[in-house]
């Protein structure tokens, strides 16, 4: 596996793989691998003769207020882990060579990152949309793969190359999971041990609300006031910043479960602000 910092030099390294006629796959990370990362570069592995993992804690998708400084970061084990699942190469830069002191120029979906993470989070798919045209820029990666946990921003980012025509096909990954169900993330290393005893009951709430679509629950008050109640009851210390049933594309709110349907959610948790979904209905 080659390690690059230098976007100009990964740039040509793919031109090379292109113009022998390799195709390449790229995923997207800002590190500190889980499970859920694995799954993503091994299911990669499998789409294209040459895979690149890009590395970077993304600075301008970060709020003043957010963790970009204590989000965190392991390069050494990360290296390893994508050299063990066969990445070619490893894209590492650092700030400064992603964004110009005078960086001005921004990638935006702004009907699909208004509501859900976007009303807490104003400028953080801005920031996401722009790296990430940034890193299919630099690989002309032939599919990219991200997981689905991050709902909304593979929802975005599928719009985005839709729209600007990038010839990269996006390809989205189940939520990989730990033992008691509560989603894999690097921010789930901020939850203390009594936190992290409680966390599964995010994801134990959404599965509630499924098992109630199921026998015919379609009102959505009543969906949210379910998985409200089960989070009040037993998960206290845990402060929803929303609680939402969208449309799974559009992610427009719905007021009833007739169609297509995504409960999606972010808790705070102690330092974690957690986020986790569910398709009520496909
Ligand atoms: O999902 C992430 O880890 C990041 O938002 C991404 C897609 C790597 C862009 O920085």
């Amino acid at each position: 596996m080659q390690i690059f910092t230098d976007p100009k030099a990964l740039a040509a390294q793919c031109r090379a793989w292109h113009a022998a006629g390799d195709d390449i796959a790229l995923v997207p990370t800002m590190g500190y691998y889980h499970a859920g990362h694995e799954d993503l570069m091994s299911y990669a592995r499998g789409l294209a003769r040459r895979l690149v993992v890009s590395l970077f804690v993304n600075p301008t998708q970060f709020g003043p207020n957010e963790d970009l400084a204590a989000y965190p970061r392991d390069a050494e084990r990360d290296s390893a882990i994508a050299a063990a699942h066969g990445a070619d190469a490893l894209f590492m830069p650092e700030p400064a060579a992603m964004y110009a002191p005078d960086h001005a120029t921004w990638v935006e979906v702004p009907e699909l990152a208004k509501g859900l993470c976007g009303i807490d989070r104003p400028i953080h798919f801005r920031g996401v949309c722009t790296v990430v045209l940034k890193l299919l820029l630099l690989t002309g990666a032939d599919v990219a793969v991200f997981g689905q946990k991050d709902w909304q921003q593979q929802a975005i980012i599928r719009r985005m190359v839709r729209d600007l025509n990038v010839p990269t096909r996006i390809e989205a990954r189940p939520t990989t999971r730990e033992a008691d169900g509560l989603a894999m993330s690097s921010r789930n290393v901020y939850l203390t041990p009594d936190e992290r005893a409680v966390a599964p009951q995010i994801r134990a709430a959404l599965l509630e609300a499924r098992e109630a679509v199921a026998a015919g629950e379609t009102d959505v008050s009543r969906l949210r006031e379910l998985v409200l109640t089960r989070w009040r009851e037993h998960m206290p210390g845990g402060k929803p910043d929303y609680l939402e049933i969208v449309h799974p594309e559009s992610l427009e709110p719905l007021q009833s479960v007739d169609g297509p349907a995504l409960m999606a959610c972010a808790v705070k948790l102690g330092k974690a602000r957690l986020i986790d979904n569910i398709l009520l209905r496909s």
